[in-house]
C-alpha cells in the first residue's frame, strides 16, 4: 500500500458552523476522501454536538461519503435514523453496546457500512469477536468528547496490534484514527498502520485555508509506507 491510498476525512466538528456549507465545499475541493460527523449526546461523552437535522444538511451539501461517529448511549435505537439521514459508514462504541454483534448487523441491514470503535482505555480484545463483520475499526487516539486534544501516544501501538489481528481475520477492513492527528504526527500514524485518518483542528484551523491544511497533511505522508 502507498500513501496515495490513505484516506483523509475532515471532521466538521472543527468547522465554522456559521458557514458549514462553504466549509464542506472547501474540503471537497481540497480532495477530502470523506467527511467525519461527530454525534455526542452529553451522556456517553461530556459534550453535546450535532444530530440528525445537521447530518441531513451535510448529506444534501456533498457527494462525499459520510462517516458518522456515534458517541451516544444505546446507539442501536438510532441506527436506522442515522442511515436514513445520510450515513454511509456508521461507527458505534463497543462501550455503548450491550449487543454489539446485533447492532453491527443492524447497521449493515439498514444499508451502511458497520464500523466499531473503542476508547483509549478499552483493550482491543473487547472487539476481537466482531472483527470479521466490520468494514472499519476506529482507534480513538483521544478520550472522545472534544476536538483539539493531543494524540495519546499509546494509540500507535494499538494500531500496530490491530493491524496484526486484522491480517488474519479481515484484511480489507480499514483502520481509522481519530483525535489529535496533525501534520507532525500523521506520518507516524500511517506507518503504524492506519489508512483512514480523521482530522478536525488540523484541517479547519485558523490562519490557514482548508486547501493548504489538506496539502500539508498529504505532503507529510508522501512516501510513507504504511505498516
Ligand atoms: C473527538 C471527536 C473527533 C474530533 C477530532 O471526540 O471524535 O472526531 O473532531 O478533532 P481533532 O482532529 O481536532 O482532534
Ligand atoms: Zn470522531
Amino acid at each position: 500500500m502507498t500513501s496515495g491510498m490513505i484516506r483523509i476525512g475532515p471532521s466538521i466538528l472543527a468547522a465554522d458552523f456559521r458557514r458549514l456549507g462553504e466549509q464542506i465545499a472547501e474540503a471537497e475541493a481540497a480532495g477530502a476522501d470523506y467527511l467525519h460527523v461527530d454525534v455526542m449526546d452529553g451522556r456517553f461523552v461530556p459534550n453535546i454536538s450535532i444530530g440528525l437535522p445537521v447530518l441531513e444538511a451535510v448529506r444534501a451539501a456533498t457527494t462525499l461519503p459520510i462517516d458518522v461517529h456515534l458517541m451516544i448511549v444505546e446507539p442501536d435505537r438510532w441506527v436506522e435514523r442515522f442511515v436514513r439521514a445520510g450515513a454511509d459508514v456508521l461507527t458505534v462504541h463497543v462501550e455503548a453496546c450491550d449487543h454489539l454483534d446485533r447492532t453491527l448487523h443492524a447497521i449493515a441491514e439498514a444499508g451502511a457500512e458497520p464500523g466499531v470503535t473503542l476508547n483509549p482505555a478499552t483493550p482491543l480484545v473487547s472487539l476481537e469477536e466482531v472483527l470479521p463483520i466490520v468494514r472499519q475499526v476506529l482507534v480513538m487516539s483521544v478520550n472522545p468528547g472534544y476536538g483539539g486534544q493531543a494524540l495519546i501516544p499509546s494509540s500507535l501501538r494499538k494500531i500496530q496490534r490491530l493491524r496484526t489481528m486484522l491480517h488474519d481475520q479481515n484484511p480489507s477492513c480499514r483502520i481509522q484514527i481519530d483525535g489529535g492527528v496533525n501534520a507532525s504526527n500523521i506520518a507516524a500514524v500511517v506507518a503504524a498502520g492506519a489508512d483512514t485518518i480523521v482530522a478536525g483542528t488540523a484541517v479547519y484551523s485558523a490562519g490557514r485555508s482548508v486547501a493548504e491544511s489538506m496539502a500539508l497533511l498529504r505532503g507529510a505522508i508522501a512516501g510513507t509506507t504504511p505498516g
